[in-house]
């Protein structure tokens, strides 16, 4: 595909190109002559630069189509992981362990992923430049395709379908890593929170989660389960960046995001508590025990 297409628009700039450098030598002014003779239109050469054009555009589309068709998994493909996009942050499944992430992704170097891909309000558009093409995520639609990394690193993603006031903060990352690393993180991934017994704070947090009533839109795995309204925050303080990659997940910028929201992120789903300064250490001290 992408050979053809370099030979097509070679041949086009070549003839173009050609054309023009023919016309100024073969028609430039000299000494002498008249004006030329002038032309205003002529049908049937505008029909033929309209069709070859278009003959053209028309076998790029479906050499195009049928290369997203090959390179994309069959929808037979039992998924490694099940993404979905959400207003504004990327929610992801590994079916195999039942690990649940959100905004950051893992994969093992060298292996293709399938990934399915789901939407579960809006329309939104699942990119990694480094990895993958774009591919819409549309509610009540099922996609596939294929994720793999032959180098190991942390690669961006964005949302590139505009969809809704925070769409720019719709990011997150993939983080691709050796097998056994992966294997182990998923490991890791797949545990139930930890009890916070080690302080006093942790424990007057969780207390304080619970009754603010945060776990019927957050799962934390061991405490509630199932709700998927916003991130699950099971291993929240293993992860990098915070509300899609607006902030790095710090315990400074977590504080700042739950004393409002709205300011960090204005359009966020995610209601302000009006926490006092002693709350958002309780909570703080809390989630930062969610490794
Ligand atoms: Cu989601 Cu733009």
């Amino acid at each position: 595909m992408g050979l053809i297409s370099t030979f097509v628009f070679t041949m086009i700039f070549v003839a173009v190109v050609g054309a023009v450098i023919y016309s100024l030598i073969k028609f430039r002014w000299r000494e002498g002559e008249p004006e030329p003779h002038q032309l205003a239109g002529h049908t049937k050469l505008e029909i033929v630069w309209t069709a070859i054009p278009l003959g053209i555009v028309l076998l790029l589309f479906a050499l195009t189509a049928r290369t997203m068709n090959k390179i994309d998994p069959p929808p037979l493909e039992k998924p490694d992981l099940i993404v979905t996009g959400h207003q504004f942050w990327w929610e992801a499944s590994y079916p195999a362990s039942g690990v649940m992430v959100a905004n950051e992704l893992h994969i093992p170097v060298g292996k293709p992923f399938c990934v399915q891909l789901e939407a579960a309000d809006v329309i939104h558009e699942f990119w990694v430049a480094g990895l993958t093409r774009k591919i819409e995520a549309i509610p009540g639609q099922t996609r596939y395709l294929w994720l793999e990394a032959s180098k190991a690193g942390t690669y961006t993603g964005v949302c590139t379908e505009f969809c809704g006031v925070q769409h720019a903060w719709m990011r997150f990352i993939v983080v691709a890593e050796e097998p056994a690393k992966f294997a182990a993180w998923q490991q890791a991934q797949s545990q139930p929170a930890a009890e916070p017994a080690a302080s006093a704070a942790a424990a007057a947090g969780l207390a304080l989660y619970q009754r603010l009533s945060c776990v019927s839109c957050h799962t934390v795995k061991g405490l509630a389960a199932g709700a998927s309204v916003g991130p699950d925050l099971t291993h929240l303080a293993s992860r990098q960046i915070l509300g899609a990659g607006v902030s790095e997940n710090t315990p400074a910028a977590l504080r700042t995001w739950l004393k409002n929201p709205d300011a960090v992120k204005p359009g966020v789903l995610m209601p302000n508590y009006n926490l006092t300064d002693e709350q958002l250490d309780e909570l703080g001290a809390y989630f930062a025990t969610l490794k």
